[in-house]
Order: C-alpha cells, then structure tokens, then sequence
C-alpha cells in the first residue's frame, strides 16, 4: 500500500536502499557494538565472562555459520588462534551436519548468526549440544532461538538489519569476536602488548570506517567500468582472506555477477589458468605480515596481462603497482587484525553500486532471503 511505501522510505532516511543505509551506519554500528565493553584497557562481555575459563582450557575452537556469518568467522580465525592458542576449525553448518563432524567434549563451538534463526545453525548447534560441547552464540538478535538455546554468548548490537545482503552485521561480527578472542586471552602476560595494541585500534576503528566511507565516488566509478563484465575475481590470504570470499559473496547475491573470492596462495595452483586481459581481479594488498607475498602475486599477474585492481593501505600505490597499469583502491591502514573491517567497506560499496548499475533489486535480490529457516 501507499502508506506501507510512506513507512518504508521514512526509515530508509536519506538513503534510496536500506543496503546503502546500512554501508553508511558502519561507524555507529561499530560504536554500539563496542559500547560499555572496551573497559579500563581490558574487554568486558558480561554474557562470556561466566565461562571464560572453560573456554581457555578447550582444545579446540569449532566457528560454525552459513553465508555471510561463516565469512566473518573466518575473519576471526587468525586472531582467535593468535590470541588464545586454541586451533580453531572452520564449519559451514549444513557440511558439518551432512558429514556429522566429530564434535566433542573438549570443543567450545561458536555459532556466527545475524538472525539467530537459520535452521541449518540452529540444527549444527542442536548437534554440538548432544555431543557435549561448550555453545557459544554470536547474533544480532536478543531472544533469538541461537541465543536462547546456547550456553553463552555475545550479542552483537548491530541495530536491525533489514537489507537480505549483510553488510553492517558481518563488521560488528568480527568486531565482538575480536573482543571474545581479547577477553579468553586475556590471562597470558606474552601477548599484553599485542592486546593493548588491537584495543587502541578497536577504539580508532568508527573514525577509520568514516575515513574508508569516503571512498563511494570511487566505487560508483569502478562499478561503472566493472558492470558489463561477466565475472570478477578477488584474491586475499591471512587476515584477509575472509574479505575476499564477502566480497565476492556480496557481488554475487545482489549485483547477480559471477565472482569467486579466492586465497592467493592458491593462485599458481589453478585459477592462474583464468587470467587474460578481460576478467577484472581485484588484488588485496594491505601492510600485515602478508605484504611481500601480495606484491609478487601481483607481479605474476600484470606479467600475464591480468586486469587488475589493487587495494593497499594509504600511501602504498606505487609500492604495489609500480607500473601503474592498474587501478588502485587506498584505504587507511588500522591494526592487521582489524583489517578486514577496513577493506570489505569498498567492496560492500561496489557491491551496491553495481547492483544499482545493473537495475537489480538491491534490497531483495533474486531467490535470496534474508533468514533461511528451512533446512
Ligand atoms: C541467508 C542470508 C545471508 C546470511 C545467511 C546467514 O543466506 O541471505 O545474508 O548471511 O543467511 O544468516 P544468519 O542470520 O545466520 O547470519
């Protein structure tokens, strides 16, 4: 009706799209994720702190989520292992449930979902229960069945999400799972530094994605040149490996493009094969311990002619591109851990403005749903 459209564009506020809305609330989003938990230098999660013990002396960390939440737990993984020393694995959960994965005793399993609601991480979490693991939920939403039925958890306090392609979810997801890995690793002396460091960095973090926001124009005009292109390519590893894979995620479920996100170890071992003058690959090449292995990627890349577009930290364009033969997206360089939330924010604006480009619909893509809750 009338009215319902007069409702739905008064809470779209300014923007045409509540993705678009959602992009640009990033730096609030963060903000309230954060509220009232980064305390005197340490990390307070009252919803944790009960069953930070048994969590340190697990054996292993099990991330299981679908979609977009798996992808933010992939974010955390580095960091986590870093951390807390405990191995973490990596489930998505409708495989973990086709495999019925052995899940212990001795296993913490974290369960990453915006809703709280999809059915295939409700059943995973209904099977690590059974087979004894501690259950620890991380969603957007209070009194979700996830956050009922786990033992504990964080929430994420994100805001209400609307758009089915998450956006201001997955950097509030890694942003709370950063301050879970703070807070079990919190009693080990060695990493204090590292610590205090990542927490400086969480504080400067909404001023950092306000900073990233700025890059809009540029994404319009990138999409602009990407929108008759049949597939797009995105190469990350370590920290960012996760950003590859939400990014090609999101170009994928809204701007209904073929796109893989890719690990650029991986590169010489297949996907090299693919590389021509045509398909557009987007190279992430920010400062962390990963650099150097990025620019010969890149090097092995322009000297095959591939089309490239390079994301590196402020002030690193012609350290990654010293031929200049390709575009270059510079964001501001924040702690390596914290990364990921930097660089999905102009992948998340290229996703949008493609979609846009396109004339698809941004805020319901073809066949998605933003809750899944059938199996
Ligand atoms: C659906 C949505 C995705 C989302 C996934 C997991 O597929 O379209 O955007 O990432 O479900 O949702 P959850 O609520 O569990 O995070």
């Amino acid at each position: 009706s009338v009215l319902e459209m007069e409702v739905e564009q008064i809470k779209k506020g300014s923007y045409d799209h509540f993705m678009q809305k959602e992009i640009h609330e990033q730096p609030h989003s963060l903000t309230t994720t954060m509220r009232g938990r980064l305390k005197d230098g340490g990390i307070l999660l009252g919803g944790l702190k009960e069953h930070l013990k048994t969590i340190r002396r697990s054996r292993r960390v099990v991330f299981i989520g679908c979609g977009t939440s798996y992808n933010a737990a992939l974010a955390a993984r580095p960091f986590v292992e870093e951390l807390t020393g405990i191995p973490v694995t990596m489930e998505v959960a409708s495989d973990l449930l086709d495999r019925q994965g052995p899940i212990y005793r001795e296993d913490t399993a974290v369960l990453v979902s915006q809703s709280g609601e999809t059915a295939d991480t409700l059943l995973a979490l209904d099977y690590a229960l059974e087979n004894g693991a501690l259950c620890v939920g991380v969603t957007n939403t209070v009194g979700s069945t996830l956050s009922r039925r786990t033992h504990c958890g964080v929430h994420i306090n994100a805001g209400c999400e609307i758009g089915v392609a998450s956006t201001k979810a997955y950097t509030s997801q890694i942003v709370a799972m950063a301050m879970m890995a703070l807070a079990i690793g919190s009693d080990q002396i060695s990493t204090q530094a590292r610590r205090d460091a990542i927490i400086s960095g969480l504080s400067s973090l909404p001023r950092n994605v306000s900073e990233v926001l700025k890059l809009d124009v540029e994404m319009k005009d990138l999409a602009s040149s990407l929108i008759d292109s049949e597939s797009l390519l995105v190469f990350g590893r370590g920290y960012n490996y996760a950003t590859a894979l939400e990014g090609a995620l999101k170009v994928k479920e809204v701007a209904l493009m073929h796109s893989e996100g890719m690990l650029a170890g991986e590169m010489k071992h297949g996907p090299l094969a693919l590389v021509d003058e045509n398909l557009p690959i987007i190279v992430i090449a920010t400062r962390d311990a990963c650099f150097s292995k990025q620019q010969s990627v890149i090097q092995q890349l322009l000297s095959r002619k591939g089309r490239l577009i390079v994301m590196c930290s402020k002030g690193d364009a012609s350290a990654v591109c010293r031929s200049g033969s390709c575009r270059v997206i510079e964001v501001p360089e924040v702690a390596d851990c914290l990364q990921p939330v930097i660089n999905i924010i102009p992948l998340q604006l290229l996703a949008y403005h493609l979609t846009v480009l396109r004339g698809f619909d941004v805020d319901q893509p073809r066949n998605l749903a933003k809750s899944v809750t059938t199996q």
